[in-house]
Order: C-alpha cells, then structure tokens, then sequence
C-alpha cells in the first residue's frame, strides 16, 4: 500500500480489486485474474459472499470434509469438517472407526447457560444499590419483553439477573450478571440486545430512584456485552473399553494404555504440553464449529478461559485405568447455535447441518466435543507409539508434491512408493527428481 485511501467501502467491488492490485501487488492483472478465479460462477451465491462482510474481493477456500463412522450414543454420523491441516480429518475417522467396535462415543450434556454482563459504575452506599436493584429487577425483565417474548415461548429466555459488586477490583465498578437459555440459537444478538435494554432501564431507573442522591443517581454504565466465558454450557464426551481391546500395532495394550494415561498426566501439570495438548483438540472442534458455520473464536476464547479456571492452564481431557478398563473423556464449554447466524444463509453450512441430520444445539454440543476427544486420541496414539510426523508427513506429502509442481502421474506413483519410506522434504524432492530423470 503506497498511500492511504479515503472511502475505500464506498467504492464498488470492481473499484477495490482495482485500487488493492495497483497499490499492493507487483502484478495487477494477475492479481485480478486470481481474484476473480476464486468467485462462485454462481452471481446469487456469490453476491451472499459478498455481503456477508465488507470489502468483499473474492472467497477465500478451506477444504471441506468429512470423517465418517462416529458412532455417538448408538448412533451413526459423518462429521463434516472445514480445516487446511492435511492430518486432522485423516485422524478423527481413524479414531472414530478405532472406537466403532467399542462402543463408540458417550455424551452428557452437562449445562445450556450462557451469560452476559452489563458492567457498570456507582459512587455511593452499596446496600442503597442493592435496594435499588431489588426494586427494579421486574422492571428490568418488562423492558425486554418484546426482545424476550419469541424465545420463552421456545421455553428460552433470561434465567436470572445477578447484581455484582465488584467494588474489590476496580473502585466503583458493579455488574448485573445476566445469565440465558438461548436454546438452539447461539445467542448472541438476543443476548447483547436484552443487555443493552437493561443498561438502558438501569440508568433511567436510577435517576428518578427518590433514595438514591445526585451523584448516586449518576450510574455510569461503562458497556453491554454478552460473555463467551461459558463454563455452564458444558458438554462431556467419553470412550471407554477394557485395557485388552486396546489393541494397537507394535505395542502391548497395558503399555499403551499406560503410555497414554502418562501422556494426559503430563498435560494436566505442564502447560507447555497442555497447550499443544489442547490445540490438537481445538483442531477436532474448530473443524466442525466452522463446517457448521458457527464462531470459532468465540470458541477458543471460551475453551482456553476454562481450560484455565484453577489457575494454571491444564488439559481438556482426561484419562484413567480402573480395573483394568481403560476411560478417556472431555468436559468443554460450547456455546454454539444450529439456527440463525450463517446456518440458514451458508449453502455449505446448510449442507453440514443436512449431514449431522440438522442436530438441535445440544445434539451439535455433543458431536463437537467428540471430535475433539477423537482428535487427541488419534494424537496422543501417534505421540506415544510411532511419533506425530509419520502419519503427518504422509498426509503432507501431496502438498509437497504440489509445491514442487509434479504432475498426477508422479504423484500416484511417489504416493505409492512413500507408503514403505519416511517422507521428508529432502527424500520427496530426491525421490521426485530421480523419477523425472527416468
Ligand atoms: C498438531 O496440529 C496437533 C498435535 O501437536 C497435538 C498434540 O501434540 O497433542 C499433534
């Protein structure tokens, strides 16, 4: 970029492919033949890309997949997953055909609440507040009845409304803590809208409260803003089968299971490992939270604050030998939602929830959580037997060969070949070279 531009949303989507090539790229006109490359021949589909954020140039591709054979509380699903990384889809259908004859998956739904906060600021006496709180709770929940009205009679809405005072942390600084049932929708335009309400109802009601004096009168509200922080919104998945039917190549059951369970441990008290850890769960989840159109971040944010919540950050997962039965679990918090949002403008969201069935949110809380657990018993599998890079360099290797621009009949054939050697970059160039010499 060579100057700063004025109105760049203002321009057309031809205007700012054009300004974006000239001014940021060595080669305009290529620029612009990628860009237009990657739009949907489609013009209606292509326009709902384009609208669903601003300064839309083109769509940018994941890959979109599936991991079939979970079976989740006796029943069957391919999990769809959106995800560059070339070994995580690979690895969750492993794992859910590893636990195919075993039961499968288990799952609790462990809580729904999710939360939002008004926070606030009050110079005076505490227990007036609390009065003042008091007498204006029904005040509050009337003020968002036509926000609220749709969803209690889903049987949703507003759980309850909580004055904080967390005068401790910062001078003057209380909240109302507001807790939700959002059913299947994630939640957060219904949320933040009844939170705006009552910051709203809450500055008006305090200057016309006849207790309060001028300067209490004066509540401050400082933002309205739901949490993604959900520790009530809590899923559990679980594999179990005795310590014997943990049969894997080139190693014993007990020392697997032993190996395994070490391997668990030391996430829980490291949190070096825990993160890494935690990421290759997050690459289970995050795959499906996108597939079905929902916010990742949001996800992450919530998950890594939980995974934090004693004080040091440790492992979502855990594992155990009792009686020689070998158990393997999660308990994360999701807030997800399967209406609203992009999961009825997404064509392939639409599709992803088609293939799950369209689940309600607590069905979609429980596949999620199991394909983070199968992601890190796929992971944790590798780690403590063969190491994480054989199985992940094979699955790289197209990606190697397409960098290194080998046509598809090298490729079938250095596919074929690497099935017996270990795939390096050195070995796959020398071993692409040497074919292309024959
Ligand atoms: C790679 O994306 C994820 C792993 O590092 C996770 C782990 O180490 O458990 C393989």
């Amino acid at each position: 970029m060579k100057t700063p531009v004025e109105g760049f949303s203002k321009l057309s989507k031809a205007e700012k492919i054009d300004w974006i090539a000239n001014q940021c790229t060595t080669n305009p006109e290529a620029t612009k033949k990628l860009l237009e490359r990657y739009w949907n021949p489609d013009s209606q589909v292509q326009k709902l890309h384009d609208e669903f954020i601003e300064n839309t140039l083109t769509n940018y591709y994941l890959p979109f997949a599936v991991a079939p054979n979970f079976l989740i509380n006796g029943e069957f699903y391919a999990v769809p997953m959106a995800i560059e990384e070339s070994s995580v889809v690979a690895a969750a259908s492993k794992a859910a055909k590893f636990w195919l004859d075993k039961g499968g998956f288990k799952t609790t739904i462990l809580g729904t609440e999710k939360v939002g906060q008004v926070h606030f600021m009050y110079k005076g006496n505490p227990k007036k507040l609390q009065e003042f709180f008091k007498k204006i709770h029904p005040n509050l929940l009337s003020s968002v009845a036509s926000i609220t009205q749709n969803m209690e009679k889903r049987g949703g809405g507003i759980n309850a409304i909580e004055l904080r005072d967390c005068t401790h942390k910062i001078s003057g600084y209380y909240q109302l803590h507001c807790t939700f049932e959002t059913l299947d929708a994630m939640g957060a335009n219904f949320i933040n809208s009844c939170l705006e309400q009552f910051a709203k109802t809450l500055k008006e009601q305090a200057k016309g409260h006849p207790d309060f004096s001028e300067e209490e009168k004066n509540i401050e509200v400082v933002m309205s803003i739901l949490s993604n922080y959900v520790p009530n919104c809590l899923v559990r998945a679980e594999v179990e089968c005795p310590v014997e039917q943990l049969v894997i190549k080139d190693i014993s059951p007990e020392e697997f299971a032993q190996k395994f369970v070490q391997a668990v441990n030391i996430a829980n008290v490291e949190p070096y490992r825990a993160v890494t850890h935690n990421k290759g769960i997050m690459n289970g989840i995050d795959a499906v939270v996108l597939a079905t159109g929902n916010d990742f971040r949001a996800v992450e944010a919530g998950v890594h604050a939980y995974a934090a919540k004693n004080g040091s950050y440790f492992s979502l997962t855990h594992a155990s030998i009792e009686n020689d039965i070998f158990k393997f679990w999660i308990e994360i918090p999701l807030a997800l939602g399967t209406v609203g949002g992009l999961t009825s403008l997404h064509p392939l969201v639409k599709l992803a929830l088609e293939i799950l069935q369209n689940p309600s949110a607590k069905k979609l809380m429980q596949i999620v959580a199991v394909a983070g657990l199968a992601q890190n018993f796929a992971a944790i599998k590798s780690l403590v037997t063969t190491g994480i890079q054989k199985g992940h360099m094979k699955m790289h290797l197209l990606n190697m060969l397409n960098q290194m621009g080998a046509t598809e009949s090298e490729k079938a054939q250095l596919v074929h070949y690497f099935k017996h050697e270990t795939v390096t970059n050195a070995s796959v160039k020398e071993a692409l070279e040497k074919l292309q010499r024959t």
